[in-house]
């Protein structure tokens, strides 16, 4: 309980589900995850693991007809998994910054960065024109833009990718969130101008103690910034540590396989889905343990007792193996 009320964000149990004319499918199963002031949480796995539909569920942003179906969202104290689109609305922005892969979704390319920053300043905080002006250069300052107070009424395509997606990071931290969830911000930059950006990230987000989410398929990235490591696989969180224990140490066989796939630490790759098979459909998982059709250690059990996520050392796993138990 202690730790829960500290938390910035704490997901429990979340469940987001599709219905659709063939059914209803499971997106998102039992995800449980929690994030402190200044903390930073590194979520990987595979392409559609679910790593983006927990950020949006978070940010009230499902596409409909997608819906939490169970579950509990507390930011701080308060419960948002059931807000209205208004609240949710309010929420965005002032509470929950969020940056995406391509800086050009969060900025429109008709306003100037100054319009874009003081136009967020004053939607959230209630400043004037001349002081939310002076907030948008200083935010601009802060995150590395030569000459702010010309930069400021600039547009965005004045900037190269690297320099708008720090204007990106800005706009996010405006009206000082609580939260930040970066979802594979630094894909669509050079290799060069990544390391940056992370590292800028981190920075801020110790200093101004935010909780930060961190979707990427970078390992590099992770090793860099993430305090904890989150791993998805099909729509589950499978584990969830410490960096140097999920990265060094990895428990769950999938995430094992996932650092195994990694040519040495600190090498950056593109994709994480070099474990033989593939991650099953939503549509097609099987009974048990999701994982079990690629799993090299897999026994009876695996087949038709599906795994909770379960404590283990600092973090938790969801194999049969951890925890001294037998698959
Ligand atoms: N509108 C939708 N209706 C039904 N299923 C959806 C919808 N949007 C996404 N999904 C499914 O939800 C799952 C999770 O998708 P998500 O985008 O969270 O994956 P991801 O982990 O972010 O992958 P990537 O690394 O490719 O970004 C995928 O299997 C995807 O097909
Ligand atoms: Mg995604």
């Amino acid at each position: 309980m202690g730790e829960a009320q500290q938390a910035v964000i704490d997901v429990r149990n979340l469940k987001v589900e599709f219905p659709g004319r063939r059914g209803t499918v499971t997106a998102l199963s039992d995800v449980s995850l929690s994030i402190r002031p200044g903390e930073i949480l590194g979520v990987v796995g595979e392409s559609g693991a679910g790593k983006s539909m927990t950020g949006l569920a978070i940010q009230g942003l499902l596409e409909r007809p997608g819906r939490i179906a169970a579950g509990e969202i507390w930011l701080g104290q308060r419960r948002i998994d059931a807000l209205g689109d208004r609240e949710m609305e309010r929420i965005r922005g002032r509470e929950i910054g969020a940056i995406f892969q391509d800086p050009l979704t969060s900025l429109n390319p008709l306003f100037t960065v100054g319009a874009q920053l003081t136009e967020t300043i004053r939607q959230h905080l209630s400043l004037g024109r001349v002081e939310a002006r002076a907030r948008a250069v200083q935010l601009l300052r802060d995150v590395g833009i030569p000459s702010p107070e010309e930069r400021v009424n600039h547009y965005p395509h004045q900037f190269s990718g690297g320099m708008r997606q720090r204007v990106v990071i800005a706009l996010a931290l405006a009206a000082s969130p609580k939260l930040i969830i970066a979802d594979e911000p630094t894909t669509a930059l050079d290799v060069s101008i990544q390391a940056q950006i992370i590292s800028l990230l981190r920075r801020l987000c110790k200093e101004k103690k935010t909780a930060v989410m961190l979707v990427t398929h970078d390992m590099g990235v992770i090793a860099e910034a993430a305090d904890r490591v989150a791993v998805m696989y099909a729509g589950r969180l499978i584990e969830i540590g410490p960096v140097e224990d999920v990265l060094h140490a990895p428990r769950h066989p999938y995430t094992q396989g996932l650092m195994a796939s990694i040519p040495s630490l600190g090498a950056r790759v593109e994709k994480l889905n070099q474990i033989d098979g593939s991650m099953p459909r939503l549509d097609a998982i099987p009974m048990g343990c999701s994982f079990n059709p690629r799993c090299r250690s897999a026994g009876p059990r695996c087949m038709h007792e599906r795994p909770e996520l379960t404590a283990v050392a600092n973090g938790a796993s969801a194999c049969w193996l951890n925890a001294g138990g037998t698959a």
